[in-house]
């Protein structure tokens, strides 16, 4: 007969924080959220961690190369999707790596023959004022001057002009050479009271720009997740089919830690694909598995050499998987269970094998419930898809501005390797995910430091100033359905009708 559990499966809106003892040494600002992000032994520090708890799904809808920049700058990490050819992953992983925060890649550049009207369609277009002016047109011409707001007059001159009568020719312009610092470019760029520097390789070939205001962003992100080479960190997701082509141009690419993308992980398929990382690479390549929801899972790919464990079958926002299959589990319990797996495979053989809450994370204060449960870190898509920084087109539905999000296993994206079961067959035979709109709600800086510090205020709240010291302190409370509605606003008429909305 089947194995049936004594206890319903539960969901974080089920279980509340019971505060505990606060001493006035426990404040937000003192609160520290980092957090291991691969297995470490006991008494060692892990090669990788996250300065925040929060990383993005390997989804097409959430993690491009310009969401991975955006969210190591805040002190997460971004796992580049694997539903792309080997290539344009490839791509994405590297220009992050190449990425460096204060200099730019002009997208937007003029040939000295075009006109004050394009120009003006230019700025209009990519909203820049500052073009500069190459011998071909493109990023990297040969540097022959700069247009800014400053060199033309639309009311005094015709707009047929050609670029090189009005533009600031290369004789008048400040450049740097290519590998200038940006500490040097910022100095320059004082000590000539400029807007833009311009770097240039040996044959005059545009590299850079440099602004002003970029350097002073740059300095405000004390949490940025960097590498020994100061660039960027970023993962990236892969399957189980195409490993031996995929894995080595990532990690070609520079991908610092990789995820192998699945709704099912207890599988034969990841054992497989970890061991053919470990031959290939030993433990110099990083990889995480899942998803998995209970202490069984857990033990299998840890055994399998797992650096990381994704736990969530189910609850993703976007997934109709339990309506389709009837698996999965409810995320709270799957958390609670694995993590106790995780803390009795360390106390057994002093390995520490982070695990990761992926799905199902739709106020705030489920990242704190999730970290109190024992999760090491959680996994976002819908609350990252809203964001400036995601890949997928903002539209005006009804009167409100919504971003589109769509699930890997939607017929939109078509990720059949994430629902792969092995066999011959190939492609997604019934879809496990919608494709929705969510809410518009700005940039993903401000939106990370508004749920940051709801999480540090309620780590306060539990006495914690650790994520560690907050699973050892937390105290979890079932609700009942009617203390459900006794948590929100009642018996007031609410002045404002706007519906509640956190970062749902
Ligand atoms: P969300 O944060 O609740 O939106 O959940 C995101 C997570 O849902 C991802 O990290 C995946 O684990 C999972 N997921 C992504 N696409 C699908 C799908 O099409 N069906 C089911 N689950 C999905």
């Amino acid at each position: 007969m089947a194995y049936i559990f004594d206890e319903p499966s539960r969901t974080f809106n089920e279980y509340l924080l019971v505060p505990g003892y606060s001493s006035s040494e426990c404040i937000p600002e003192r609160v520290s959220l980092k957090t291991p992000l691969v297995r470490y032994r006991k008494g060692e520090e892990p090669e990788i961690s996250l300065s925040i708890p929060m990383v993005s799904a390997i989804m097409q809808s959430v993690s491009d190369d310009k969401m991975a920049v955006a969210l190591a700058t805040e002190g997460g990490m971004s796992f580049i999707f694997g539903s792309q050819s080997i290539e344009s992953q490839a791509a994405m992983v590297r220009a992050v790596k190449d990425y460096k925060a204060g200099f730019v890649k002009s997208d937007c550049n003029l040939k000295p023959d075009m006109t004050l009207a394009d120009v003006l369609e230019l700025k209009e277009e990519y909203g820049h004022s500052t073009m500069p002016v190459t011998d071909d047109g493109t990023a990297t011409g040969k540097l022959l001057g700069i247009v800014t707001g400053r060199d033309y007059r639309v009311s005094r001159m015709e707009t047929t002009e050609k670029v090189a009568d009005f533009m600031t020719p290369r004789e008048h312009l400040v450049t740097a050479p290519a590998d200038t610092s940006l500490k040097i470019a910022n100095d320059i760029i004082w000590d000539h009271k400029l807007n833009c520097l311009p770097l240039v390789d040996e044959d005059d070939h545009l590299v850079n720009l440099v602004f002003r205001k970029d350097y002073d962003t740059h300095k405000e992100n004390p949490l940025e997740l960097l590498d020994d080479h100061k660039r960027y960190m970023v993962g990236a997701g892969i399957n189980t089919r195409d490993y031996a082509e995929r894995v080595p141009a990532l990690v070609e690419a520079g991908a610092d830690v990789l995820c192998i993308d699945s709704s099912e992980g207890y599988s034969e398929w990841q054992s497989r694909t970890i061991s053919w990382i470990r031959d290939h690479y030993g433990d110099s390549v990083r990889v995480g598995a899942g998803n998995v929801v209970d202490a069984e899972g857990f033990r299998f790919l840890a055994e399998a050499g797992a650096d990381f464990i994704k736990v969530g079958i189910g609850g993703g926002s976007i997934c109709i998987t339990r309506e389709q299959k009837g698996i999965g589990r409810g995320q709270a319990t799957a958390i609670i269970d694995v993590a106790r797996a995780r803390d009795e495979y360390f106390d057994e053989t002093g390995i520490y094998v982070p695990i990761c809450s992926d799905g199902g994370i739709v106020y705030d204060h489920h990242i704190t419930l999730a970290l109190a449960m024992g999760s090491d870190f959680v996994m976002l898509g819908r609350y990252f898809a809203r964001f400036d920084e995601s890949p997928t087109n903002k539209v005006n539905v009804n009167g409100t501005y919504m971003k589109e999000y769509w699930g890997e296993g939607s017929a939109r994206a078509r990720n059949w390797q994430r629902y792969d079961l092995g066999g011959s067959k190939k492609g997604l035979t019934f879809e496990e995910g919608v494709d929705s709109y969510v809410p518009y709600a700005g940039s993903l800086k401000d939106n990370v430091a508004a749920t940051l510090a709801k999480v540090k205020s309620t780590m306060c709240n539990c006495g914690a100033l650790t994520i560690p010291e907050l699973k050892e302190k937390a105290k979890l409370t079932l609700v009942s359905s009617t203390s459900i509605v006794e948590g929100g606003a009642h018996d007031v008429l609410q002045k404002d009708k706007t519906p509640y909305v956190t970062n749902a």
